[in-house]
């Protein structure tokens, strides 16, 4: 087991969810459940799937300050251990989603902000009127972030020590965008090993197919928490 390991259970189908978890769940700190299987199956198929599991329920809220704090509420019922909302809805929204999460005390839901989506580039945010490097737009939006209640970020691994450097040791850096040696890249392109990823500072490391697409995802699960131990 290693809490630092977050196995993405990336599947609509609420049969295979419950199963895979039951493979991975002795060898990661928590399962990542996303905005698919949330539309599909809602609370109710979250407490089949996850039961007695730690979550972090990616559904990367964003609208106005008063909606999301209201939708942060209405999950509080499933205490998540990790949420993430887009640092794009600003200041206002990312302080309203703290503070509804902190209705629960030691044992609220930590917010983690997403900054810019990796499957945007350049040219997108030109388009957007964002000009500049992406990496700067990245900087931008984890300060607004982490300055008004976020308690740490989804990054890529190669934005870590840009990150740690500007903000310090005690954000949390949730990094997706990992592949052990020898995997499929598939349509991820930067990526970076699970020992490299925590050797740069990631808290915890998100890995969806290398494991969920193994031929014994318990197995997969269990020699890259044994990698990262
Ligand atoms: O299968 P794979 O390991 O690529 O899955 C990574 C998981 O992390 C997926 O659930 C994906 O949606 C999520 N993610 C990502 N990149 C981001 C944010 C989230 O790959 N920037």
């Amino acid at each position: 087991m290693n809490r630092k390991l977050i196995a993405a259970i990336d599947t609509p189908d609420l049969a295979r969810a419950r199963d895979l978890i039951a493979q991975v769940a002795p060898h990661c700190g928590l399962v990542k459940l996303g905005l698919e299987f949330f539309l599909h199956h809602g609370p109710m198929g979250y407490r089949r799937a996850a039961e007695g599991v730690p979550v972090f329920l990616d559904l990367k809220l964003h609208d106005i300050p008063n909606t999301v704090a209201g939708g942060v509420r209405a999950l509080l019922d499933l205490a998540p251990k990790l949420l993430t909302i887009h640092a794009q809805g600003g200041a206002r929204m990312v302080a309203a989603a703290a503070e509804a999460a902190a209705q629960l005390g030691p044992e609220r839901p930590k917010i983690l902000a997403v900054t810019v989506l990796t499957s945007l580039g350049a040219p997108d945010l030109a388009e957007m009127g964002v000009t500049g490097e992406v990496s700067a737009q990245v900087l931008r939006l984890a300060r607004v972030a982490l300055e008004n209640g976020a308690d740490g970020l989804v990054c890529s691994a190669h934005e870590i020590a840009a990150l740690r450097a500007e903000f310090g040791a005690r954000r949390l850096l949730v990094v997706p965008g990992i592949r052990p040696t020898g995997t499929a890249l598939g349509d991820q392109t930067r990526v970076m090993t699970p020992e490299e990823a925590v050797a740069a500072g990631a808290d915890y490391i998100v890995v969806g197919r290398p494991i969920t697409g193994a031929p014994d995802p318990g197995r997969a699960a269990a020699e890259i928490a044994a990698s990262v131990a």
